[in-house]
This record gives C-alpha cells, structure tokens and sequence, in this order.
C-alpha cells in the first residue's frame, strides 16, 4: 500500500513585499507517495529551491498547507513548535555540495543526528557503517571531508542524510558537482533506497539525462509546478 508521505496544497512563496515582491512559488498542490522518486525539473530562478526547502520545513511558506507522514506541518503558519525537529526525525537532506562537517571524520558527520536523536552510540555506528559500506565508502570511516574526492564526499552525505531512517529525502541538485558517470550512479542508488527502503525521494535536478529514473517529474516554470505526463 502506498502511503502519502508529503502533501502539498495551495503552497505559495513570496519573498520581500510591495513593488519588489518575488513570487517564486504559486499554489501548488501535489502528493507524493511512499517509494516514489520524483524530479523537480526547471529552469534557474524557476523556484525549485524554494519548494524544496519548504517540504524540508526550513522556508516558512507564505500560504497554504503542508502535511508530512499524515501530520499538519504548516497551515497558514506552522503547526509545529520545532521545524529543526521534525527535519531531524523525518528527512534526509542532501545539499548540492555535501555540506560534510570539516573538522568531523566521516564516522562523526554519519552519527550526529542519530546521536542527537539519543540513539545510543553503538547503534549509530553500527547503523552508520552498514550504510557506508552499502554506499561503497565503508573503508573512510576515520577520514576527514578533505580526504575525500567528490564522489565520495557526496556518498558520505547520503550516507548521513538515510542516518535518522527517513521516510523523505529531499536533495537539491545532489550531483552537480560529480562528473556524468559518477552523478547517474548516485542517482542509481537513490532509486535503490527508494524501492528497497520505501523511502519517498525528490531530487532537483537540471540534467534532463536522469530523467528516466524517476517514476514522475514536476516541472517548475516562474514559480507554476505542474506534473508532467
Ligand atoms: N531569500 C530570498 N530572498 C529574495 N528572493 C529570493 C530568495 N531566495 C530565492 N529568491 C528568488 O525566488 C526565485 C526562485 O528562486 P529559487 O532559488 O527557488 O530558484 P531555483 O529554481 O532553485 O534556481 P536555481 O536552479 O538557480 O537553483 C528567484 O527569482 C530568486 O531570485
Ligand atoms: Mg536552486
């Protein structure tokens, strides 16, 4: 059965007010289900950022409604007291640059949030190098970020962002900064988790060449989101 885990109605953004108000958002409505992969396809400017980081609860929308995993987030105003909390407990995030912590190895940046989440240590390094390795960077556990070449950087923050166990993973343009080859494999192993895990994955992305492993695409046009069949 597949369950709604990210529902949006009516969701609109504006930034600034008056003569210099950027509309970067207009009342989109859309559901995406347990298990699926969808792609926010659009140009620059077009507001893809935007949408993204607000079903991440890190924008505050100016209207509308957003409900995650069944629960209200926001209706006209946040319906929760803690918008870091619900990040943390119900979605990985993957940034277009994997935003790594420096001066944490890779053991450390994998178990942060679990750890904050008062998973007991052990459990987070077990669970963080099963992931790593099922990322294939199982042997860097003690390196540092600038140890790393991008590929495995960007593994890394997969790695950390499937940490808490969300239902939700949001990436912005997560392979931007890997080479054709190494962003589709990336791209493969998202659609992996989805499947495998469940897991519900919308990714931003502007190279049409991935297309095909999405199961839908949303295409954002001035702020207008619209499905694409
Ligand atoms: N913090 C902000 N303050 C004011 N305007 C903003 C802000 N963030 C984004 N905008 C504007 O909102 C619109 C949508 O921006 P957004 O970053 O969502 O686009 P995008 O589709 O992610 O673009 P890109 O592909 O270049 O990353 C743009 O016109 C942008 O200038
Ligand atoms: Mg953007």
């Amino acid at each position: 059965m597949k369950r709604s885990v990210i529902a949006v109605e009516k969701i609109s953004k504006t930034y600034g007010s008056g003569e210099s108000a950027v509309h970067a958002i207009k009342e989109a409505t859309f559901e995406i289900f347990s298990g699926e992969t969808v792609a926010l396809l659009g140009p620059s400017g077009s507001g893809k950022t935007t949408l993204i980081t607000m079903i991440g609860c890190i924008t505050e929308p100016s209207g509308g409604k957003l409900t995650l995993n069944g629960s209200l987030v926001y209706d006209q105003k946040w319906y929760i007291n803690d918008t870091r909390k619900i990040r943390r407990e119900n979605i990985g995030f993957i940034f277009q640059s994997h935003n790594l912590i420096p001066f944490l190895n890779v053991q450390d940046n994998v178990t942060l949030i679990p750890l904050m989440n008062r998973v007991s240590s052990k459990e987070s390094l077990e669970h963080a190098q099963e992931l790593l390795e099922y990322l294939g960077v199982g042997d860097k556990l003690d390196k540092f970020p600038s140890q790393l070449s991008g590929g495995q950087s960007q593994r890394v923050a997969i790695a950390r962002s499937l940490a808490n166990n969300p239902k939700i993973i949001l990436a912005d343009e997560p392979t931007a900064a890997l080479d054709s080859e190494r962003a589709l494999s990336v791209m493969e192993l998202l659609r992996k988790l989805a499947q495998e895990q469940d897991v519900a994955i919308v990714v931003v992305t502007h190279d049409e060449r991935m297309l095909p492993l999405f199961d839908r695409i949303l295409r954002v046009e001035d702020g207008v989101v619209r499905e694409e069949h």
